[in-house]
């Protein structure tokens, strides 16, 4: 390629990728699959690195990350970054009201109200347009430059352009972690053995402080912007500053209200205290700020905040109830965790029953006893906490909690390693929901993806003695699955059909599926990468799965303690025996053939192994042929996912047959379907 035609590419390519991010960010839509994204993006992170030369500053590719910073330089803030005043009442907003009218000499003023977003806030410096610098707000005076971090925010504009935009800028706003993410995050944390995050808004602060900015990229962060600062803006008012921002497409909550009095202050206040719980992320109050520039300045700041600006506090969504006991789960990975059964309660929207205890030290800490009278809050996670114990409450001789000292559900004397909190169950292979639980996770997508069998059929198969560990999955026969509860015959081969085609699955996801502690699918993809074959992996000494990318103490030991279990090297066996990939396959190299010798095809939908455009290539270097529509006499319509409705229903109704990758890879064999 000559460099003018990649200069031609870049831009195409960057073209699309923005015009789908917007689409994405700025109007909730998608036109193409996240698999098609990462593709468009991966091409031009190619390319860009083919010539560097025509790398743009805004590229979208520095969304993906990729810069290690070893430590942040520190950076001094042009305007401090300054903390506000709280109020936690009626009175004390008034007394607020009261001294603004006084301090502008009786002159008429509005309030401009936004909620107060609890994330971390960030200053964003652009210059001639271009996010130039983003800083933490550190002592407020001086912050650390994340610049790198913060470009992989997604709705953070890395360039802003349109008429009148000022040659330079600041942008204050609050980085967040979405609670859905959040509870994403931790269900995959929980899921490889790590220890759940507290709170987002930590998880989110310890996001923005990592070093390596390709994993900020992928825990998804978000972004309110709230606060226009600079000179000669061209602007009068907060308002006008907000406005600019949403039309340089900053992430503005569009929750933001002008209040022309304090009444309605307090109406704002009054309508978002119950609504607040649907935002996507935890908001402990209102700011509430006088809307014009010029009186803000007459105003002024004290030492430590503004006297144009309040942040009323919210109380905190709490209540107390009693607490009836304590049960105790089981993990997958035998981790115990204890909940707090409580007597139902209704908190901000719905009723409360149970409450997370995370582990014995925090039942410690809150000294809690059975029959107290204790605090549940709500935060930003969905499952409430509780936060404390009402002393004054608690009548008569009560008894501590005593934590288990044995399994719940299989009586094994349970274990806690030196240094960490949680308590497990040793009893590995005889203990019920660290079964099933494994062969959950061994079905899920991110795994072996066999949607075909669920949460249920995985119990009753346990049940009824038919499965003990993943692989004996594929050694079910029909008369087995038909001895399920509501199982009849087309269900039942379709879940062999699943099974079978799991089998596909490449080497990366067979060795997130097996279930290693703290073997995320991240780590599984650079272990299969690095290793080549589970052969390898198996037999790789500590220090040479510290070689490996990603693998730190931690997962090299877990590595080791796996497969020093015989049971464990048995299972491998067993999934080899079964046909799966226990190794990587590098590209296949498809030798030209004539095995689809006057065979048609359309191809739709995003595949697991194959690009579009190589399945095309390898049709044609095979002797078949690539249609673009479906008529009746097209041979089949190989289907990835997302492949659009309206194509299955015309294939069906003209009788073509609708195969898999799967399918597709036993006709390359030269096999017959
Ligand atoms: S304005 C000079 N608006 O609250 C005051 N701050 O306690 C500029 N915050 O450090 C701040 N939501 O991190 C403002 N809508 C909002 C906010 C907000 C959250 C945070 C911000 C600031 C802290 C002040």
């Amino acid at each position: 390629m000559t460099t003018d035609q990649a200069r031609k590419e870049i831009q195409k390519l960057t073209d699309e990728i923005n015009y789908h991010n917007d689409l994405y960010y700025q109007k909730h839509k998608t036109e193409i699959s996240d698999f098609e994204f990462d593709q468009l993006l991966g091409k031009l992170v190619q390319l860009e690195q083919q010539f560097p030369e025509l790398k743009q500053p805004d590229s979208p590719t520095q969304r993906v990350g990729g810069t290690i910073t070893k430590a942040f330089q520190t950076v001094y803030h042009k305007y401090p970054m300054l903390s506000l005043g709280n109020t936690y009442s009626q009175e004390e907003l008034t007394d607020f009201d009261s001294r603004v009218a006084k301090g502008l000499d009786g002159d008429p003023y509005e309030y401009f109200c936004e909620l107060k977003f609890d994330g971390v806030s960030i200053s964003l410096i652009y210059e001639n347009g271009l996010l130039v610098r983003g800083v933490t707000r550190g002592d407020g005076v001086r912050g650390d430059d994340v610049t790198a971090n913060v470009k992989t925010i997604r709705n953070i504009p890395l360039k802003v352009s349109g008429k009148n935009i000022p040659q330079s800028f600041e942008v204050r706003g609050e980085v967040f972690l979405p609670k859905d993410i959040f509870t994403q995050l931790n269900k995959e944390r929980e899921d490889i053995g790590e220890e759940r995050y507290a709170n987002a808004r930590n998880t989110a602060s310890g996001t923005m402080k990592m070093q390596d900015s390709s994993i900020v990229a992928q825990r998804k962060l978000d972004c309110f912007a709230y606060y226009l600062l600079g000179e000669d803006l061209g602007i009068e008012t907060h308002e006008e500053g907000i406005h600019n921002l949403e039309k340089w497409r900053f992430n503005v909550s569009d929750t933001y209200k002008k209040c022309k009095s304090l009444k309605e202050v307090f109406e704002y206040i009054d309508h978002w205290e119950n609504r607040r719980g649907e935002l996507p992320l935890e908001t402990d109050g209102v700011v509430i700020k006088v809307n014009s520039l010029e009186q803000q300045e007459r105003l002024g700041f004290t030492a430590k905040s503004p006297r144009w600006a309040i942040a009323y506090k919210y109380k905190a969504q709490s209540i107390s109830t009693r607490l009836n006991g304590v049960t105790y789960q089981v993990g997958r990975t035998g981790a115990i965790t204890p909940v707090a059964e409580l007597e139902p309660v209704f908190l901000s929207g719905t009723t409360v029953k149970r409450a997370s205890l995370h582990n014995a030290n925090e039942i410690t800490r809150l000294d809690l006893h059975i029959g107290d009278f204790v605090f549940v809050e709500k935060g930003g996670e969905i499952i409430p906490k509780v936060t404390g114990v009402d002393h004054t409450k608690r009548k008569g001789k009560t008894q501590p909690i005593h934590y288990i000292t044995h399994c719940p559900e299989c009586n094994t004397p349970l274990v806690r390693q030196e240094g960490e909190a949680a308590h497990y169950c040793p009893n590995i292979n005889g203990c019920a929901p660290q079964i099933k639980g494994r062969i959950e996770h061994f079905i899920q997508r991110k795994a072996m993806d066999i949607d075909s069998l669920g949460e249920q059929t995985i119990r009753q198969l346990y049940e009824l003695g038919l499965v003990r560990r993943p692989s004996d999955l594929y050694f079910l026969t029909k008369e087995d699955l038909l001895r399920l509860d509501k199982v009849k015959d087309k269900s039942a081969e379709n879940m062999l059909k699943g099974i079978r085609e799991s089998k596909q699955a490449p080497f990366e996801s067979v060795l997130f599926a097996i279930g290693i502690r703290y073997v995320g699918k991240t780590v599984a993809e650079k272990l299969a990468r690095h290793f080549k074959t589970i052969d390898r992996l198996m037999d790789a000494s500590y220090e040479q799965l510290l070689e490996a990318p990603e693998v730190g103490e931690k997962i090299a030991q877990s590595v080791i303690l796996f497969f020093s279990n015989p049971e464990n090297r048995e299972e491998v066996e067993r999934l080899r025996q079964a046909g799966l990939h226990l190794e990587a396959v590098i590209k296949e190299v498809v030798l030209d053939s004539h095995v689809l010798e006057g065979k048609s095809f359309v191809i739709s939908g995003v595949f697991e192994k194959y690009e579009r455009d190589d399945l095309k290539d390898i049709i044609l270097k095979n002797g078949g042929k690539v249609l673009s529509s479906i008529s009746g006499k097209l041979d089949y319509l190989l289907a990835g996912d997302n492949m659009g409705p309206a194509k299955r229903e015309k294939a069906e109704k003209l009788g073509v047959p609708i195969i898999s990758e799967a399918d597709f890879n036993v006709l390359l064999s030269g096999g017959k379907l």
